[in-house]
C-alpha cells in the first residue's frame, strides 16, 4: 500500500524504524536492536551544554542502540539533553543540576556477566529518574523487584494494556495501545512501594512507578516511532513530572555561539573547508555572523562533485550569503593522480591525501589563519568516544574528504552539541537556502567512490553526473528528495549489450541506491514507487549517452552499505 505522503511504499507488516517521520519505510535500524549480543554503543563523551538552556535533562548510556534517540526526542520536547555514559562519575552529574535522569535500554541481560548495574545513588539525587527497557529492570533489580530471565522475550509491536488508571506516567492514554518492546528480560513484580502501570504480553510489569520517590519505569520504547504514544509519555514525564518550563530551541544557540567564537579567535584570521554539507555550511554561517570578513572558506572542488554543485555552493556563499569563497579548480591535478586506480582503498587514500595538499596550499596563503572550522556535530563526538575536546573528531573511516588532526590550527567547532536536524533549525534561522539546508549527505571523495571495478575518469564522470542529475531531478519532483537520507546512481564499470533503434549498443549501467536512514549507522533500501523508477530508467537511457541499462539496488545496510565502495 503506498503511503499518501510519501508516494513510497509503505514497509511490510513488522518492520519499523525509530524514526519521527511516519511517512518513511525502513527496517535495518529497528531491526538491528533485536540481535541479542549487539555491542554497546560507543563510548559517550561531554559537550558543554548550551547557555540558552537553563533546563536539561542527563540521558544515561546503558549501550542501548536507541539511546541518542531518546537525548533527540527529549531535545525535540524542548528540553535539552546530553547522553552521558551509564558510568559517568556522581560528582559530574551533581555539578550539572539537571532537573531529571533517564536510564537509557540496553543489550545486555540485567543478569549477564559484566552487565552494567545501576548506582543506587543515582536514584537517591532527589530528581526523578525514568528507566527505559534495561533502565527499567536494573532499577527494579536495585530495589528489590523480581526481574526474570525470558526465553522468547518481546521484539516489534507489541499491545501495552494500562492496569488501572495507569498511575501519573500513562494516565489518560488508551486503555490499549501500541507500543515497541525489544527485550528479553522481564519486569515479573515492581518493588515494594511501586504501582504496576501497565502490562504486555511478555511483560508482566510493562510500567511502574513511585510517585513518592519520583522513580519511573517503562519497558517500551518511547523515543521509536512505533510506539505511537512515546512522545506523550515523554511529554508527560518533562512536564508534568520533572516540571520542566522552558521550551529551548536550536536556534538559540546562535547568539552564544557568535560570542563564544568572538573570544576564542579574537581578530585572528580563520579557514573553512567548504564540501557543500549542511554541516560544514551552517558551522561557516555562523562563524561568518561572528567576525565577518576574518573568514575565509575555502571549497577544493576536486572535479568528484555533482552536476553543478561547485557553481551552487559559490553562488550561496558569495553572492547570497557574503562570505569570502576560494573557489579551487582542482580536477585535473585529482583525474591524473587517480589514473589508472581500481582499487577503493587506494582511490579514498589519494582523493585525501590530495585534498589536504590543496588545503594546506590554500590556506599557507592565508599567513595569518590559526583556526581552523569544522562542522563536528554531536552525533560525531559521540561516535568518536573519547576524542576529547578540541580534537578533531572525523569518524576514522569517513576521513577522507575531511582533514587530518595535526594540521597547525586551532579548531572551531560550533555544531558540537547539536543533532543534524538541529543543524538544520539553525541553518534556517541563518538563513541558509533551502537546497543547501535539505541537502542529502554526500561522501567527501564525492563520485570517486561511485564509479566502481574500473578508472576513474572524465568521460565516467561525465556520464555519472549526468545520470545522477537525472535522479535527482526526478526524485524532488516527486517530493521524496527529503524523505530520503540519501539517493544516488553508482557506476560499475562493464558493459552489456543493448539494442536501440536498429543497432546494437555495449554500453555501461547504471545502478540507482535509494535509501532511508536515520543515522546512516544503518539504512534501509527506499521502496520508490514503480512509475518514478520507471521515469528515471527511461530519461538516463534516452538522455545519457553509453547507458543501456538502469538497476535497482534493494539491499539494506547490513549487510550492505550505503555506498558500493
Ligand atoms: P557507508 O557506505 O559506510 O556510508 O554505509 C555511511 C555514510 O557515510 C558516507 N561515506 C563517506 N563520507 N567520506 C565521507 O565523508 C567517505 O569516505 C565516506 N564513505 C561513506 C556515506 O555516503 C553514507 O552517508
Amino acid at each position: 500500500m503506498a503511503d499518501p505522503r510519501s508516494g513510497l511504499a509503505a514497509p511490510p507488516e513488522g518492520e519499523l524504524r525509530p524514526e519521527r517521520a511516519p511517512e518513511m519505510p525502513g527496517s535495518a535500524t529497528a531491526a538491528r536492536e533485536i540481535v541479542e549480543g549487539e555491542p554497546a554503543s560507543p563510548e559517550t563523551v561531554e559537550v558543554q551544554p548550551p547557555e540558552s538552556a537553563r533546563e536539561e535533562v542527563l540521558v544515561l548510556d546503558f549501550g542501548g542502540q536507541y539511546s541518542q534517540l531518546i537525548a533527540r526526542r527529549i531535545r525535540e520536547c524542548g528540553v535539552f539533553a546530553e547522553l552521558l555514559p551509564a558510568d559517568v562519575a556522581l560528582e559530574r552529574i551533581r555539578d550539572r543540576a539537571p532537573r531529571a535522569l533517564v536510564l537509557s535500554g540496553g543489550p545486555a541481560s540485567v543478569y549477564a556477566e559484566g552487565a552494567p548495574r545501576l548506582r543506587p545513588e543515582l536514584l537517591d539525587l532527589g530528581i526523578p529518574v525514568l528507566g527505559i527497557c534495561y533502565g527499567m529492570q536494573a532499577m527494579a533489580l536495585e530495589l528489590g523487584g523480581k526481574v526474570e530471565g525470558a526465553e522468547a522475550g518481546e521484539f516489534g509491536r507489541t499491545m501495552l494494556t494500562l492496569t488501572g488508571v495507569g498511575g501519573r506516567l500513562l494516565r489518560d492514554l488508551p486503555e490499549e495501545q501500541q507500543c515497541w518492546m525489544s527485550h528479553r528480560d522481564c519486569v515479573m513484580e515492581a518493588p515494594e512501594g511501586f504501582d504496576a502501570l501497565a502490562a504486555s504480553p511478555g511483560s508482566p510489569v510493562a510500567a511502574f512507578e513511585s510517585s513518592e520517590r519520583a522513580l519511573y519505569g517503562i519497558q517500551f520504547h518511547p523515543e521509536v516511532v512505533h510506539t505511537p504514544y512515546g512522545t506523550e509519555v515523554l511529554e508527560r514525564f518533562l512536564r508534568e513530572i520533572v516540571g520542566c518550563e522552558e521550551r529551548w530551541s536550536p536556534a538559540s544557540v546562535i547568539e552564544e555561539q557568535v560570542a563564544k567564537i568572538r573570544a576564542q579567535v579574537g581578530e585572528a584570521e580563520v579557514i573553512c573547508g567548504l564540501s557543500g554539507g549542511v554541516d560544514s555550511a551552517t558551522a561557516a554561517a555562523l562563524v561568518h555572523k561572528a567576525i565577518g570578513d576574518q573568514l575565509t572558506c575555502v571549497l577544493v572542488d576536486h572535479g568528484l562533485m555533482r552536476k553543478g554543485e561547485a557553481d551552487q555552493v559559490v553562488k550561496a556563499f558569495r553572492e547570497e550569503l557574503g562570505i569570502k569563497l576560494v573557489h579551487v579548480d582542482a580536477e585535473e591535478r585529482f583525474l591524473a593522480r587517480l589514473a589508472g586506480e581500481t582499487d577503493p582503498e587506494t582511490k579514498r587514500k589519494i582523493i585525501g591525501s590530495e585534498f589536504i595538499r590543496v588545503f594546506e596550499d590554500e590556506a599557507r596563503k592565508l599567513s595569518d589563519a590559526k583556526y581552523l572550522v569544522q562542522g563536528t556535530l554531536y552525533s560525531d563526538v559521540i561516535e568518536s568516544g573519547g576524542a576529547g575536546h578540541g580534537a578533531a573528531t572525523i569518524k576514522s573511516h569517513h576521513n577522507v574528504g575531511g582533514l587530518p588532526d595535526d594540521l597547525e590550527f586551532d579548531l572551531v567547532e560550533p555544531l558540537r552539541m547539536l543533532f543534524k536536524d538541529e543543524v538544520r533549525a539553525v541553518a534556517l534561522e541563518l538563513g541558509l537556502a533551502d537546497k543547501l539546508v535539505w541537502r542529502q549527505p554526500f561522501p567527501g571523495p564525492g563520485l570517486g567512490i561511485r564509479i566502481v571495478g574500473g578508472e576513474v575518469n572524465k568521460e565516467r564522470l561525465d556520464i555519472l553526473r549526468d545520470a545522477d542529475a537525472i535522479l535527482q531531478e526526478e526524485i524532488r519532483a516527486a517530493g521524496l528528495y527529503r524523505d530520503l537520507w540519501q539517493s544516488f546512481c553508482v557506476l560499475p564499470v562493464v558493459r552489456s549489450v543493448g539494442v536501440q533503434g536498429d543497432g546494437r549498443t555495449y554500453a555501461y549501467p547504471i545502478v540507482i541506491r535509494a535509501v532511508t536512514s536515520e543515522d546512516a549507522m544503518t539504512a534501509d533500501w527506499a521502496r520508490l514507487p514503480y512509475d518514478l523508477l520507471e521515469r528515471i530508467s527511461n530519461r538516463i537511457i534516452n538522455e545519457v549517452p553509453d547507458v543501456n541499462r538502469v538497476a535497482l539496488d534493494i539491499s539494506s545496510k547490513p549487510p550492505a552499505t550505503i555506498e558500493w565502495e
